[in-house]
């Protein structure tokens, strides 16, 4: 049964320096949200609906005033085994990735599905919904985006028959402090191409409330020194040893600042310890696989007493597995430090011992602890996991991410294409589509990367407004091809000041993969080499090849040679010419260049 989709491809005009795309340091969707934006604990949450443009928005009703305020809306996908949602990231930074999911029966079943999540097309978690204390299940990660993908998706799949994918937030935050300029580094021995999936982020002592951002980064009022990024650390308590607390440390300092990864002063003023100077702290970790993995670990040790007593040291072993990995000594100069391990092989539960080091007069200290997977990112070229469109709705040229046009989102092109000179049109036409303003040129070879669902039949419709936005006056005329067959040719010239469109119906073919070069453009350029007036070669660049080398040689010369590249009669297009050095075009449109020999 085939479906008609619409599909819509404008570039509006003609074919930049390509623009820097718009990049994000933090989003926090609320996914299915009906408005713009809403404000939960002093932070922006946003529609998710223009990173997605599939799935159903449904709110819950919901009487539990415990929960945050963005799970009383969802998304959920009855139709497709995979829908993803499209998020910029700067691949500059590392981040936060953290799926919420919460049930509340929104669909009458009383059936929580299970499915899975994806990151970049490899595999993050299996989301099992079913919640015992009507709490949501969250999924956590870092990433470094990959710069060369141009986006970061993440997708839900259908993995179980009947089980209906859903999601109620989407947190993506980079992990980067601003405010110091000696920023304390995060979480170092994490490579570009690893992921780190997390498995626990625990603060101990007598610690009752989850440790977040708050309402800001930085509550000066108070000296309250919060989580820098939006990572989330649940208070853990192990029965068996001591609370300590300190409560007197000097409120116009954050001792944050100091550390790696900067945890939040809260976490920093509280810790476990043994209750006698020769016991040890253990601790399991569930990895709830039995699987062998790679595990990053970090823990965090704090004594703030000893910053104002040289008298004693605290020094303690950290063994994983009954496998010693380091020793750590707390001093009056060095009162905190933060202990990062990786790799570290584990399977099923691993044990974690914190033993005082032999002879100490104190015992070991524990205030953090965080326990992450890791997860090898490198880049997939697994056709299999391509990602295909329903439809899109390109702006060409447009420099920012998306805009609302007549209520359709429309987005900028730069994930399609990387060739190509962007450009702003000053438009006084008030009856042109909002879409018309800006466009993009292309003064070399072309080709849009397109992925329609090969499912369906799909509408390609391209729009060209010239706009005069070379000052030339010189509309011009090419072709568009579709999968390198011969689509129309594009007369940009337009009497009534209105764009041109070209329309077409498509349906990709089943066995095309990924690389579908679906749009081209161009009549051929088609030119003749001359040397001191003899010709010497015809060149035709083309859909297929845009680019060619030419050798001449021998030549005879002598004094000064004149190079003349002039255009074959009938060539639509004047030749062009990639050198290094300067050349000069004349009026018709043929270069000159003089050697020196
Ligand atoms: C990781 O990424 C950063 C920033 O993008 C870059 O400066 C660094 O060289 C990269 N490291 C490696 C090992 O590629
Ligand atoms: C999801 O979790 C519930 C409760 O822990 C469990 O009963 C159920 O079997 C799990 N579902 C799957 C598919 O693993
Ligand atoms: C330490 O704090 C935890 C969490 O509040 C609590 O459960 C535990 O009983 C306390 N331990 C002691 C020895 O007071
Ligand atoms: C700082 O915290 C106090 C107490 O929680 C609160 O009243 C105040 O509004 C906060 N200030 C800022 C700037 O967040
Ligand atoms: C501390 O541990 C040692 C060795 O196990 C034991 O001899 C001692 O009695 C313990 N002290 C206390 C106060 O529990
Ligand atoms: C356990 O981990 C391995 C490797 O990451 C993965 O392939 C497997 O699916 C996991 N098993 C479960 C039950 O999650
Ligand atoms: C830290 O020092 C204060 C003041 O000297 C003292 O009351 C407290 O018990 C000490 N805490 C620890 C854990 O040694
Ligand atoms: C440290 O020891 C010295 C010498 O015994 C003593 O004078 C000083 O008061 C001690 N300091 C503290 C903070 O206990
Ligand atoms: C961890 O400790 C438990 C109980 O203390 C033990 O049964 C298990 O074998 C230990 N695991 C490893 C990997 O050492
Ligand atoms: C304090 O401990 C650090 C290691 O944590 C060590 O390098 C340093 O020498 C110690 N300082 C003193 C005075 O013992
Ligand atoms: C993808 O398609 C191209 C052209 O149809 C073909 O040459 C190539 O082998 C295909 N690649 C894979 C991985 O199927
Ligand atoms: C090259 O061009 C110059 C100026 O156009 C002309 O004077 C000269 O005779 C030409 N040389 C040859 C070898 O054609």
């Amino acid at each position: 049964m085939d479906k008609w989709l619409i599909f819509l491809l404008l570039f509006t005009a003609i074919l930049a320096q390509t623009a820097y795309p718009q990049y994000d340091r933090w989003e926090l969707l609320d996914c299915g949200l009906d408005s713009i934006d809403v404000n939960y604990d002093g932070w922006l949450w946003l529609t998710d609906e223009v990173f997605i443009y599939t799935g159903q928005k449904k709110t819950l009703q919901v009487n539990n005033n415990n929960l945050p305020g963005y799970i009383n809306t969802l998304r959920y996908f009855p139709d497709g085994v995979k829908n993803c949602y499209t998020l910029y990231p700067d691949p500059q930074y590392k981040f936060i990735f953290r799926a919420g999911f919460y049930y509340g029966n929104y669909d009458g079943l009383s059936k929580p599905p299970t499915f899975d999540i994806l990151l970049d097309d490899h595999f993050w978690a299996t989301v099992n919904t079913s919640s015992s204390d009507d709490q949501p299940i969250y999924h956590e990660i870092f990433y470094k985006p990959k710069a060369d993908r141009g986006n970061t998706n993440v997708c839900l799949v259908q993995t179980r028959q009947g089980e209906v994918p859903f999601i109620s937030s989407l947190e993506v935050a980079y992990l980067f402090i601003e405010y110091e300029l000696n920023t304390p580094i995060m979480y170092s021995l994490m490579g570009n191409d690893t992921a780190l999936n997390l498995v626990s982020r625990n603060a101990f002592g007598g610690l009752n409330k989850v440790l977040d951002n708050g309402e800001s980064t930085y509550n000066s009022s108070l000296g309250v020194c919060l989580d820098s990024t939006f990572r989330v650390w649940q208070p853990k308590p192990v029965l068996g040893y001591l609370n300590i607390s300190y409560s007197d440390v000097d409120e116009n300092t954050c001792l944050n600042e100091a550390y790696e990864n900067q945890p939040p002063d809260a976490l920093l003023k509280n810790a476990i310890s043994p209750k006698n100077a020769t016991d040890s702290i253990y601790l399991n970790v569930d990895f709830k696989n039995s699987t062998q993995q790679s595990a990053y670990f970090v823990f965090y040790f704090l004594d703030y007493n000893l910053s104002r007593n040289p008298n004693y040291t605290r020094k303690f072993e950290i063994h994983i597995d009954g496998a010693f990995k380091n020793v750590v000594e707390l001093n009056n100069s060095q009162f905190g430090q933060v202990v990062s391990l990786f790799p570290v092989q584990v399977s099923g539960t691993a044990n974690v011992t914190i033993s005082p080091f032999s002879g100490s007069k104190f015992p070991p200290i524990l205030n953090g602890m965080e326990v992450y997977t890791a997860m090898k990112m490198g880049s997939n070229n697994n056709v299999n996991v391509k990602e295909y469109y329903q439809g899109v709705l390109l702006d060409c040229g447009s420099v920012s991410r998306e805009d609302y046009y007549d209520g359709w989102p429309w987005m900028n092109d730069e994930g399609s294409i990387s060739t190509g000179e962007t450009k702003t049109l000053q438009i006084n036409n008030n009856n042109l589509p909002g879409f018309m303003d800006t466009l993009r040129c292309f003064p070399d070879g072309v080709c849009y990367t397109l992925y329609p669902d090969p499912q369906y039949k799909f509408l390609f419709r391209a729009g060209f407004y010239y706009g005069n936005y070379d000052g030339l006056s010189k509309p011009p005329t090419f072709d568009i091809l579709l999968d390198n067959h011969f689509w129309a040719t594009v007369d940009t010239s337009s009497i009534d000041e209105q764009p041109i469109y070209h329309e077409i119906f498509y349906k990709l073919k089943a066995d095309r993969n990924s690389t579908q070069c679906v749009f081209g453009s161009y009549s051929p350029r088609k030119f003749e080499i001359h040397i001191d007036g003899a010709l010497r070669n015809v060149v035709e660049l083309n859909i297929s090849p845009f680019g060619q080398v030419v050798s001449l040689f021998p030549v005879q010369v002598s004094g000064t040679a004149n190079v003349t590249i002039s255009p074959v009669s009938g060539s639509k297009f004047p030749p062009i010419l990639q050198w290094h050095g300067s050349l000069h075009s004349d009026e018709d449109g043929r270069y000159r260049l003089i050697a020196w020999i």
